[in-house]
């Protein structure tokens, strides 16, 4: 299996993200280190402090990343801990943070198992190794609860029948194999002539965000990422997920001095930060020639922001 991953959108976070010379930089999801890369050859005097929650990522970047020298420090780190990270390397604010979402093509090839039905593997699909596995979810969740984790991170239309066949399946003997759930599912979502998606597409993705409860992490790290940002500092989201996209926004609603609250006409409870100014009125999206040479950039967006004088 090659170490393989194109970075996506890289010029627009480059343009995005260096503002000046001599700057420090946080790349929150180092992954295979391309757009780590990126940024240190755009500001040849910068430094950058390089965070992933999959060890064997963050050694391929360390590999990638030896020409730069001490101008890079690397942490086997989720992004949830970048003050933690940041006081370790000795920095207490960067000029730019990037957080491109999601896995690497090197990880669904199977740098880590259990993420693609592609091969026959443990259902497993923990990035760090820590927490649940998909294979737990899958066989010891309540149906109900495994609807809602297809229905609100897959998106699956038939979220709710391959819940139930699940329970079914599992009655008789545990499902422990990404082919024995692709199968179950497709015999539950049969495809259509024309479908360009595998029927278990959207089961594996969504079992994927819950096994490393991708949300939730997203929803605190944007915060912490405003926090630590120097006066003038930005921060670059990629994201490739309606849900994450959508999270992103509010998020920088928020942190912009807006409220979130829902439209119930109670008094405002979110108390919104005046921390940051949104520089991307509308999400950034790849080129048409971006997505013809690298297909899988289609869903991604970036959203930029800048942290205001204090
Ligand atoms: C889309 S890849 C990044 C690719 C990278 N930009 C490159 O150019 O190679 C996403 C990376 O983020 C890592 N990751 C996902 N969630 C994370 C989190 N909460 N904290 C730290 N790393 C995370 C994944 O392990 C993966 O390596």
């Amino acid at each position: 299996m090659s170490k393989n991953h194109e970075p996506v959108l890289t010029g627009e976070v480059v343009a995005h993200l260096i503002l000046k010379q001599g700057g420090r930089y946080v790349d929150a999801t180092l992954g295979l280190g391309g757009h780590s890369r990126a940024l240190l050859d755009a500001d040849p005097r910068g430094s950058l402090l390089g965070l992933d929650r999959h060890a064997a990522s963050m050694e391929a970047a360390r590999a990638a990343l030896r020409p730069y020298g001490c101008r890079v420090t690397l942490q086997n780190l989720n992004f949830t801990d970048l003050s933690e990270a940041m006081a370790a390397a000795g920095w207490t604010a960067a000029d730019g943070i990037l957080a491109d979402l999601g896995i690497s093509r090197w990880q669904l090839e199977g740098a880590v198992p259990g993420l693609s039905f592609q091969r026959d593997e443990p259902l497993d699909m923990r990035l760090d190794g820590t927490g649940v596995t998909a294979a737990e979810i899958v066989n010891d969740w309540p149906v109900r609860e495994l609807a809602r984790v297809l229905k609100e991170y897959g998106e699956e239309p038939l979220a709710l029948r391959i819940a139930r066949r699940i329970g079914e399946v599992r009655g008789q003997a545990p499902i422990r194999t990404t082919h024995e759930l692709a199968d179950l599912v497709a015999s539950v979502k049969h495809p259509r002539r024309g479908d360009s998606l595998h029927p278990a597409t959207l089961t594996f993705m969504a079992l994927r965000i819950a096994v490393n409860s991708e949300l939730d992490r997203l929803e605190r790290f944007l915060p912490l990422a405003a926090e630590v940002l120097a006066p003038g500092g930005r921060l670059a989201v990629i994201s490739f997920h309606s849900l994450e996209d959508r999270m992103v926004k509010r998020a920088f609603q928020h942190l912009s001095g807006h409220c979130i609250c829902p439209p119930d006409g109670l008094p405002c409870r979110c108390a919104p930060r005046h921390q940051l100014k949104v520089v991307t009125r509308k999400p950034v999206t790849p080129s048409e020639a971006e997505q013809r040479r690298n297909p899988l950039s289609r869903s991604a967006k970036l959203r930029a922001a800048e942290k205001l004088p204090a």
